[in-house]
Order: structure tokens, then sequence, then C-alpha cells
């Protein structure tokens, strides 16, 4: 068993929910085991500039009370700088003295998979390190803190979207976060029983969107005896078009670790209603049976994107994820104290803590879309001309890895 006695905690990339869990799961489990722990500020970027700080707080019993597991963000705070990019020769001989400086043996960091490649670098360099999976995105190989929050996050808005969108009988377009995998917009869109999900795993067929809007919404508006109705698009901010192009907007730039910042999708999408919309003279006919029409003002149904940004990662966690980051925090020092480094846990099961190497679990994960026909089957609109379900029935053998 390694002789730890201070563990510093760095959480890293965006912020979400569960962060706290992990945090408090950490801190306790050392705090039973006698072994100090310590933040260690503002994700890498802290890591790097700890030896210039003064002091650094310690997560004691009581200072640990004061975090609230339930709320989302971190008490660690975030950045997104990646060590090996950092413009100094003496990076890691810097870094080292910081750890030195407050006698941090070890170090737990929650994060995503740059996050992760960090992990594995300072590994590397000879500092023991544990990986706590951290993405929103659910993109990493395991389940990773602050998918489910933001799931939900995505569906209650997105059905509180619908009251809005049904008074004024408007399409409406919800961008939501995710980068390149469709998880958080499948599973947040089915989650509120959106009309179409769009996502990067599927390139997007506009001419289908439209014919899928236009039968639905069309159909919602006439059957309904005040004339009222509403069709509701998740799109993820990493869509791509029918030539496999992403359609974010250029000048947004890109953040620390170097990755384009990813906005526009919604934008996209609405444009592409709007201009099938007054192209088609069923439309017209449409506004003046239902009595909506009004020449020079209104003469087609409105589209409105709305980019929820990072409203889905912030606010409260939820209980999953509260669960799941105070199990995946303990199980991380418990790792540590087996000589793990450069290991990511997967899961806590009864007794046993389950780890995979760190450069496994950050291989990104894309949706499965062979689910997808699934949903299509049940009338949800991905973009494209819907799969018939190919399925296969059998007894399930493996080992089950639940997550609570
Ligand atoms: O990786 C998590 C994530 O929320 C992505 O889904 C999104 O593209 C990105 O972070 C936004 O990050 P930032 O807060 O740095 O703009």
């Amino acid at each position: 068993m390694a002789s730890i006695k201070r563990i510093g905690i760095i959480t890293s990339g965006g912020d979400c929910g569960g962060l706290n869990a992990v945090i408090k799961g950490v801190s306790r489990e050392a705090y039973a085991l006698g072994i100090e722990t310590v933040v260690i500020p503002n994700g890498y970027a802290g890591l790097y500039n700890l030896v210039d700080l003064d002091e650094v707080v310690f997560l004691n019993a009581e200072r640990v009370s004061r975090i609230e597991a339930s709320l989302a963000g971190s008490e660690a705070g975030h950045s997104r700088v990646k060590i090996s990019k950092i413009a100094d020769p003496k990076k890691y001989e810097r870094i080292k003295e910081g750890l030195k400086k407050f006698k941090i043996d070890a170090l737990i960091i929650s994060g995503g998979d740059d996050t992760g490649s960090v992990v594995i670098d300072l590994s590397q360099h000879g500092i023991p390190c544990v990986h706590v999976p951290k993405t929103m995105d659910l993109d990493l190989q395991s389940y990773s803190v602050g998918g489910d929050s933001a799931v939900n996050r995505i569906s209650i808005f997105t059905r509180d979207l619908k009251t809005t969108g049904l008074s004024h009988n408007r399409i409406v377009v919800i961008e939501v976060f995710g980068r390149y995998s469709g998880h958080t917009a499948f599973r947040g869109g089915v989650g509120a029983e959106a009309d179409c999900i769009l996502i990067p795993e599927i390139p997007v067929d506009f001419d289908i969107v439209y014919k899928h809007m236009k039968t639905t919404y069309i159909g919602r508006v006439e059957r309904s005896d005040v004339k009222a109705g509403t069709y509701i698009i998740v799109v993820a901010e990493g869509m791509k078009n029918a030539s496999g192009e992403m359609l974010y907007d250029e000048s947004a730039g890109v953040d620390a670790f170097g990755h384009k910042k990813l906005t526009g999708a919604g934008k996209y999408v609405r444009q592409q209603l709007e201009k099938r919309l007054k192209k088609d003279p069923a439309i017209k006919e449409f506004m003046k049976k239902t009595g909506m029409y009004a020449p020079g003002v209104y003469e087609t149904p409105e589209v409105r994107e709305v980019v929820l940004g990072h409203l889905v990662r912030c606010g409260d966690s939820s209980a999953f994820d509260v669960n799941f980051g105070y199990k995946a925090g303990s199980a991380a020092v418990f790792l540590l104290l087996e000589g793990q480094t450069a290991s990511t846990v997967v899961n806590v099961d009864g007794r046993k803590i389950y780890y995979q190497p760190t450069v496994e679990v950050i291989k990104r994960r894309e949706v499965n879309v062979s689910e997808i026909a699934l949903f299509e089957s049940i009338g949800t609109c991905f973009g494209r001309k819907p799969e018939k379900y190919q399925y296969k029935v059998e007894e399930y053998k493996g080992a089950v890895l639940r997550h609570l």
C-alpha cells in the first residue's frame, strides 16, 4: 500500500453536475483514513501556479461541510489548460516544486478526455494520479459524473419551451452542448419527447426534417380545437449536414484546450426550415385554413432557436450524479492507496471498485446508432430516412455494471 499523507484534488475541463460530490467523496474518505486533502484551485492552471501560492485550502470536516453536493459546478474551480501546451520548458519541475512545497503526495483529478490525457502525462512524469470521469458530454467509455444532470436539465428546459412554442404556434429549435457526440441531445431530447433530434453521428438531410416537421406540425394545429401546435427539435452543437460538414460559427474561436467553440447549429437548422417554409405553397394554404394568415406580416409559421449553452450544466446536480460522484471520489482514494496511477475509476459495485487505464477510458464514445431505429419506429425524426429496427433477443450472461 502506497504511503500517502496528503492528496491534492483538481477538477478540470468544463464544470458540471456531481463534481462537488466527487470532492466530498475524496475528502471524507481520505479523512476517515487519516489522510489530508487540499484543493488545487482552478484546474491545471492552478497546478502550474501552485508553487506561487502562499497557502492551500484544507478540506477538513468543517470546510467540507460547507460544500453542497447537490449543487453543480466545482468548489475547486476549473480551467481548460493542458500542461503539455504551456510555453515553459520547466513546467513539470515547477509543478513538482509546488507539490513539494505543500507536501502533496498524489493527485485525484476529475475531468473528461483532455483532462484524462494530462493525468497520463503527469503520471509519466512521476506524479501519482487517479482520474475520476467527469463530462456532461458522456463521451468517455465509462459513465462520467455530470452526464445525468445535463440530460435531466435538457429534458426539463425542452419540455418547458413547449409551452411558449405552443402558445405562438412556433417551431422551436433547441441547441445543446455535447461537442462531437450526440448523447446529451439524444437522451435529453427523448426525455422531453422532442419531435426531432439531430446528432453528430447522423448527417442531417433537411428535406427529411422539413417533411417530418410539416406533417407533424400541421397535423397538430389542424387537429387542435384552439388551433395550437408546436414542433420541437433538439440539436447537438456538433451536428453535421448531409455532406458531413459541421455547422458552427467560425468566429467563436477556440478554447484554451485548443478546441473550436461550437455554436451555430441551431441557427443553421432554423434557416434551413425557414427557407423551405417560405418556398412551400401549401404553407400559405395551411395558414389561411387555420386562421393564422396575416398578409405581409405573418405568412409562415415562425421558427425560433434557443441556445441552452451553460444552462445545461449549471444549477442542481441530479441525485444520480451525487451518488456516482460520492462513490467514484471515495473509490479514487482507495485506488491511489493501491498504487494505481493513470487509472480511472469506472464503477463501484458493492465491494468491487472497478478501474481501467485512463488511456482506454478517454477514447471517444459515440451514440450507438443501431439504437436510433428503435426511436424512429416510434415516431422521432433523426434527420434521415427512418430505418427498420433490427433486433436480436438473447439472455444476458455478463456481469452487469450498474451505475448505482
Ligand atoms: O465539454 C463540456 C462542454 O460543456 C461541451 O459540451 C461544450 O462544447 C463545452 O464544454 C463548452 O465549454 P466552455 O464552457 O469552455 O465554453
